[in-house]
């Protein structure tokens, strides 16, 4: 389930895993317009819960903080200093901020956590009938640590939602979007990531109504860090940008909502 790992140097902190031979990154494939069972979502939530039910009790691991800094306002210096479309990012934070308190106060330190866990990092076995080898391998683990699991559950079901969004490659309402051809795929991978890993992980995931409010918010919090890596390279907010900022809005404030379009009959 992680590549094999070679070699470690402790500083600076570097680990050699093993070349993937003939695995595919998982956002190539959902990203592709291959039809792709749901099956792949429950390995990813198979190798999720793995990684959580592993033992905290190593010396080395550190505490994963909360994702998003809130409420450390800047000089004037350091926001003019921001990338030049930077401030439609900033317009919003006032209004989630809220939520993104009430969801920092509730932030554990309880699990080892991946830190990291989009499609991106999740590699698919490219040959199914290649039997004896793990259906997903997970790499990039820079960021893992003790922290909150619905935060790699979060990010998961961001970034196969980011996925469909890029997708669509438009600024529109967000919502109304679901009715348009093709959410279906994505909403139906997304539903059995959370009962598979809620099933597997309930200590982890605690009361249903609470795991998916909760994922769906930080699922908010991974749009903002991808709205944030694209004013970070290109400083421009795209279109498929803007329409994640609208998305987080939503995910984050407006989640019951959020929940009852996206995973109808879930909770
Ligand atoms: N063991 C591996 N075998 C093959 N490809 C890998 C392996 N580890 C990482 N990669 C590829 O390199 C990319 C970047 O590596 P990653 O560890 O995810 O670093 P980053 O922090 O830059 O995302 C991965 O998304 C993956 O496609
Ligand atoms: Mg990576």
């Amino acid at each position: 389930m992680i590549p094999h790992l070679m070699d470690f140097r402790a500083d600076p902190a570097v680990l050699i895993t093993q070349a993937l031979d003939g695995y595919a990154p998982l956002v190539r494939k959902l990203a592709s317009h291959d039809a792709l069972d749901p099956d792949v979502s429950v390995a990813a939530a198979l190798a999720l819960g793995r990684i959580h039910g592993q033992c905290l009790d190593i010396a080395c691991l550190e505490d994963v903080p909360f994702p998003l800094p809130i409420g450390n306002p800047m000089t004037p210096e350091e926001y003019c200093g921001q990338a030049a479309e930077y401030p439609l990012f900033a317009a919003r934070m006032p209004r989630v901020e809220t939520a993104l308190r009430n969801l920092a106060a509730e932030w554990r330190q309880t699990f080892f956590i991946h830190g990291d866990f989009k499609a991106d990092n999740l590699h698919l076995n490219a040959d199914p009938g290649k039997t004896g080898r793990p259906r997903i391998v997970v790499v990039d683990w820079e960021l893992a640590g003790r922290g909150e699991p619905l935060w790699d559950v979060g990010s998961y079901v961001g970034s196969v939602l980011a996925i469909w969004i890029d997708r669509l490659g438009h600024d529109a309402g967000a919502f109304s979007l679901f009715e348009a051809a093709g959410a279906s795929a994505f909403q139906r991978q997304i539903g059995h990531f959370l009962i598979t890993y809620r099933h597997l992980m309930p200590e982890a995931a605690g009361n249903m109504d609470r795991f998916v409010l909760s994922s769906l918010r930080y699922a908010g919090i991974f749009f903002l860090h991808r709205v944030l890596a694209g004013l970070s390279t290109t400083g421009r907010v795209s279109a498929s940008g803007s329409l994640m900022l609208h998305m987080a809005e939503a995910l984050l404030i407006r989640t019951e909502r959020a929940g009852a379009v996206l995973l109808p009959g879930l909770r």
